[in-house]
């Protein structure tokens, strides 16, 4: 019996393989609903369904909505990324990461600067939930540069920070992280191919920083080994939100 099509990589064809890789683009971005209420949330995810399979829920909506919030993004079928950046006690984090376990959101938080011990308790406040999130600990935030960094006593470049923090994080268990485009080559190799990498910063060619300083295209970052890109405002403030959605698609898929 003849082996089909879409089995058999030698008949695959190159417009067959395009279609896969801007698939493939799909499931790896992930928007930042970074909006102040529920409804501004509701017209973005409309402007770019399609675009997208993932959303990012960050302080600003959550404060502002609440909960509440996620309920028309699950239901609609989207993985959420709930982007609360927990740096707290041990103690309190844990329950913090056990009340956000039972939202249903597929990816979630913590600041890798709140320690080893912290790093553990989150962990070990997943163990025994059902279907679990992802728990990504944020190394450096891309938007700190040396100047910032030297200002609250780091004076080692952000590139060996963040390394400490991952190897720390390791240590403590935890297999996914958040860092910038510049460092996610490095930790690839620290973390393996099966962790997960999620980089914000992501800024195509031409488009304006904002506070973010350790930034990159999208093609760099996928090329860099990303395993998610975080885009916000390059989409978010966009004239036509899809449109820019696309275009950073057509690049990550080039670079897939
Ligand atoms: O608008 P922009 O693309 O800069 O948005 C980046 C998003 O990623 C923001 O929601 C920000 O909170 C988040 N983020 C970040 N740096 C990190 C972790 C998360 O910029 N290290």
């Amino acid at each position: 019996m003849p082996i089909p099509e879409r089995l058999n990589p030698t008949l695959r064809s190159a417009s067959t393989l395009a279609v896969d890789r801007l698939e493939d683009a799909r499931n790896r971005l992930i928007v930042a609903l970074d909006v102040p209420d529920a409804a501004s949330a509701a017209a973005l995810v409309r402007q770019v369904e399609g675009s997208c399979r993932w959303f990012k829920v960050g302080l600003e909506l959550f404060v502002a909505a609440g909960p509440a919030v996620l309920e028309p993004l699950l239901a609609g079928g989207y993985s959420v990324f709930l982007d609360l950046k927990f740096h707290d006690i041990p103690n309190t984090v844990a329950s913090a990461v056990r009340s956000a376990a039972a939202l249903g959101v597929r990816m979630m938080t913590v600041h890798a600067a709140g320690g080893p011990a912290m790093l553990a308790a989150a962990r070990e406040a997943l163990e025994g939930v059902n279907n679990p999130p992802e728990l990504l600990a944020v190394t450096v935030l891309t938007s700190m540069g040396q100047l910032q960094m030297d200002a609250i006593g780091l004076n080692r470049p952000p590139s060996q920070q963040v390394e400490l923090l991952a190897r720390m994080g390791m240590e403590a268990g935890i297999k996914g992280f958040v860092c910038s485009a510049k460092e996610v080559a490095a930790l690839r190799s620290l973390t393996g191919p099966e962790s997960i990498l999620v980089i914000p910063g992501i800024r195509p060619a031409g488009a304006e920083s904002g506070d973010q300083m350790r930034t990159a295209t999208p093609g760099e970052a996928i090329r860099q080994g990303a395993s998610y890109l975080v885009v916000g405002r390059p989409i978010t403030q966009a004239a036509d939100p899809a449109e820019a959605a696309e275009a950073i698609l057509k690049e990550m898929a080039e670079a897939l």
